[in-house]
C-alpha cells in the first residue's frame, strides 16, 4: 500500500490560527487558508502539515482537543475543511493532519465524564491516582509538567488526581487502556476515510508510562521523563495503531519524537518496524537550548555533528528536516543576526544548509520570507509556555525576573506564531481586524507581496530551491559526507548518487570566510545554487565565501549507466 510519496516531498507548516484571517475577526481561518493555496502552489511544495484545527478551547492553541471529529469554529466549519482538502488535491498539495492523542482537553467528554465517579466507565481513560500524604492532599508523584509545576491535579468530585504532562487542562490518556488505543485508531481512519495523507503524531514518545509511576531523579524543570519517554510499551502501541490503521491507506506518519536519538531511531522509524515513518527529533534543537528553554551558546560543530549522525543513519531510516516550526524560534535570529543588514542572505544560507540533506524538508511559514523572532513586552507574550514561566519566577523567585524575560526573548514560542506577514499595510494582510496577537512591527519591510515582487528575495531563492530539490534523485538518495567539520564557520557537506555529486558550502558567520576546498576532488565543478548575485561559475582550490554565502556545485554524472 506505501508508496513513500514523502521522500520526495516538501512540506509547509500552517499554524492556521495565524496564517490567514477571511473574516476579520482577528483569527487565522481555513477559508484564509484555501485563499492561500495558489501561493502554497507557486511556491511549489507538495504537502501540507497543518497545526490542529479541531475544537478545542485552546489553552494550548489547539493542543487541547475536545472533539476529534469536528473543526473548531473560530476556523470555520467540516464543508469549509472539505473545501480545503479538496483544493489541496487539485493542486498536488497532500495534507497530513496533527494527531494529538497522549491528551485530551479537559473539556472533552471522556474527561467530562472519567472525572464523574471512580466507576464511571471512562474513568480508565486518563490516569488518575491517589495523592500521598495522610490527608493524600500531596500528589501521587514528583513528576512535573512541561509547562511548569507538578503534572498532577487534584480533583475534588472524587478526590483524587490527574495527570497532565502538559497543562491541566490537557490531561494525559491512559494507553494501556485497551479501549483508548481503539479510539485513536477510529479517529485515525475516520479522517483517512475524509482523505488525509498521514498524522504528525504529538508528543508521541510520551505514551507509555512506566508501570506504577516511580518517582523520577531530581530536576526542578523536567522530573519524570525516564519514565516516560520512550515508556515500556511505545512500540507495541506505535505497531499496533500502524497495523490496524495507519498501514491501510498510503500515509505519512511523522512523529514528534522528544527522546528520539540516532541510537535509538531505527527502532521507531526503520522501514521493517512499521511503527513512524520518520521522527521529528530534538538534538539540533538542544544544541543552543539546554532543558528546552534555556539558552546556551550556538556551537556550529555540534550542530554539525548533530546533522551528519542523523545523515548517516541506515538507508531503512528516513529524516526529518527542519530548523523551525509552532514550537521554535526563528531560524534567522536562532543562528545568526536577523535583524542585520544581512538578513536574506542568512534566510538563504540556512535554506540551503537543510534542503540539500536527505530527508523531507518543512517550510514553517514566514521562514520562506525570512520572517525574524518579534520584540515583545512582558505583557505581550501570549502563549502559555512563556507565560507559565514568567506566573512561576515571579512566584518562586522574583529576582530572578529578568534572566527570565532574558531567556523568553530567545526561546518563546510566541516568536514562531506572530502572525503570517503577506503585506506591508496595517494588519499585514493577515487580517482586516485586531489580530489575536501582536504583529511584528517589521512586516513593512518583511513581506510576502514585496518579496514576489523582488526576483532576489528570499521568496524567490526557495521557490529555486525547492524546484531543484523535488524529483532530484541525488538530494533524495544520495549519500551524503560532511568536510572540515573541524571548521567554526563552514558547513560543507556532499551528496553523491551515480557518479554525480554536489558539493554544498555554507558560511554561518556574518563575514568573509576563505575556505580551501582542494581536498574534496571536485575541481571544476559546475555552480548550481547561490545565494549571491557573481560567486565564482567553477570551483577551484579555493572558494572565498561571503557573510553567509551558500554555494552548491555539481560535478560527475555524465557517465551514467
Ligand atoms: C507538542 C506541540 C506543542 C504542544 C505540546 C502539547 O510539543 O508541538 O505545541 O504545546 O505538544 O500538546
Ligand atoms: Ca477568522
Amino acid at each position: 500500500m506505501k508508496s513513500r510519496w514523502y521522500k520526495d516531498a516538501v512540506f509547509y507548516q500552517i499554524y492556521p490560527r495565524s496564517f490567514c484571517d477571511s473574516n476579520g475577526d482577528g483569527i487565522g481561518d481555513i477559508r484564509g487558508i484555501i485563499s492561500k493555496l495558489d501561493y502554497l502552489k507557486d511556491l511549489g511544495i507538495n504537502a501540507v502539515w497543518l497545526s490542529p484545527v479541531y475544537a478545542s478551547p485552546n489553552d494550548d492553541n489547539g493542543y487541547d482537543i475536545s472533539d476529534y471529529r469536528n473543526i473548531m469554529p473560530e476556523f470555520g466549519t467540516m464543508e469549509d475543511w472539505k473545501e480545503m482538502i479538496d483544493e489541496m488535491h487539485k493542486r498536488g498539495i497532500r495534507l497530513v493532519m496533527d494527531l494529538v492523542v497522549n491528551h485530551t482537553s479537559d473539556e472533552h467528554a471522556w474527561f467530562q465524564e472519567s472525572r464523574k465517579s471512580k466507576d464511571n466507565p471512562y474513568r480508565d481513560y486518563y490516569i488518575w491516582r491517589k495523592g500521598r500524604g495522610k490527608d493524600g492532599k500531596k500528589p501521587p508523584n514528583n513528576w512535573t509538567s512541561r509547562f511548569q509545576g507538578s503534572a498532577w491535579e487534584y480533583d475534588e468530585a472524587t478526590g483524587e488526581w490527574y495527570l497532565h504532562l502538559f497543562s491541566k487542562k490537557q490531561p494525559d490518556l491512559n494507553w494501556d487502556n485497551p479501549k483508548v488505543r481503539q479510539e485513536v485508531i477510529d479517529i485515525c481512519n475516520f479522517w483517512f476515510e475524509l482523505g488525509v495523507d498521514g498524522f504528525r503524531c504529538d508528543v508521541i514518545t510520551y505514551i507509555s508510562k512506566a508501570e506504577g509511576l516511580p518517582n523520577g531523579k531530581f530536576n526542578p524543570f523536567l522530573c519524570g521523563d525516564e519514565h516516560f519517554i520512550l515508556g515500556p510499551h511505545i512500540h507495541e502501541y506505535l505497531n499496533q495503531v500502524n497495523r490496524e490503521s495507519w498501514s491501510k491507506y498510503d500515509t505519512m506518519i511523522v512523529g514528534e519524537a522528544i527522546g528520539c536519538t540516532v541510537d535509538n531511531a531505527e527502532s521507531l522509524v526503520s522501514e521493517d518496524r512499521n511503527e513512524l515513518d520518520s521522527a521529528i527529533t530534538f538534538e539540533l534543537m538542544q544544541v543552543d537550548f539546554k532543558w528546552d528553554f534555556w539558552p546556551v551558546k550556538f556551537n556550529l560543530k555540534k550542530f554539525k555533528a548533530v546533522q551528519s549522525a542523523f545523515q548517516s543513519l541506515p538507508d531503512t531510516c528516513w529524516n526529518t528536516l527542519y530548523y523551525e516550526n509552532h514550537d521554535q524560534p526563528r531560524s534567522v535570529s536562532r543562528y545568526g543576526n536577523g535583524n542585520g543588514y544581512h538578513r536574506k542572505e542568512l534566510a538563504k544560507m540556512l535554506a540551503v544548509s537543510l534542503h540539500m540533506l536527505k530527508g523531507t524538508p518543512y517550510v514553517y511559514q514566514g521562514q520562506e520570507i525570512g520572517m525574524t523572532n518579534i520584540a515583545l513586552e512582558e505583557k505581550e507574550y501570549v502563549d502559555i509556555m512563556a507565560t507559565r514561566v514568567f506566573e512561576m519566577v515571579r512566584k518562586i523567585f522574583p529576582p530572578l525576573m529578568p534572566i527570565a524575560r532574558w531567556a523568553m526573548a530567545k526561546r518563546a514560542r510566541d516568536h514562531a506564531r506572530t502572525p503570517m506577514q503577506w503585506n506591508g499595510k496595517q494588519g499585514a494582510g493577515f487580517t482586516t481586524g485586531k489580530p489575536w496577537m501582536k504583529i511584528n512591527p517589521n512586516h513593512s519591510d518583511v513581506n510576502v507581496e514585496s518579496d514576489l515582487k523582488n526576483p532576489n528575495s528570499v521568496l524567490n531563492f526557495y521557490k529555486q530551491l525547492i524546484a531543484f530539490r523535488l524529483h532530484n534523485d541525488v538530494i533524495i538518495h544520495g549519500t551524503y559526507k560532511e568536510y572540515f567539520h573541524n571548521n567554526k564557520n563552514v558547513y560543507c557537506y556532499e551528496r553523491a548518487y551515480r557518479g554525480k555529486r554536489y558539493i554544498v558550502i555554507c558560511n554561518f558567520k556574518e563575514k568573509n570566510v576563505p575556505l580551501n576546498v582542494d581536498t574534496i576532488g571536485a575541481k571544476g565543478a559546475k555552480l548550481v545554487l547561490a545565494n549571491y548575485p557573481k560567486a565564482a561559475e567553477t570551483m577551484g582550490d579555493a572558494v572565498f565565501l561571503r557573510p553567509y554565502e551558500a554555494v552548491v556545485y555539481e560535478i560527475g554524472g555524465q557517465t551514467e549507466a
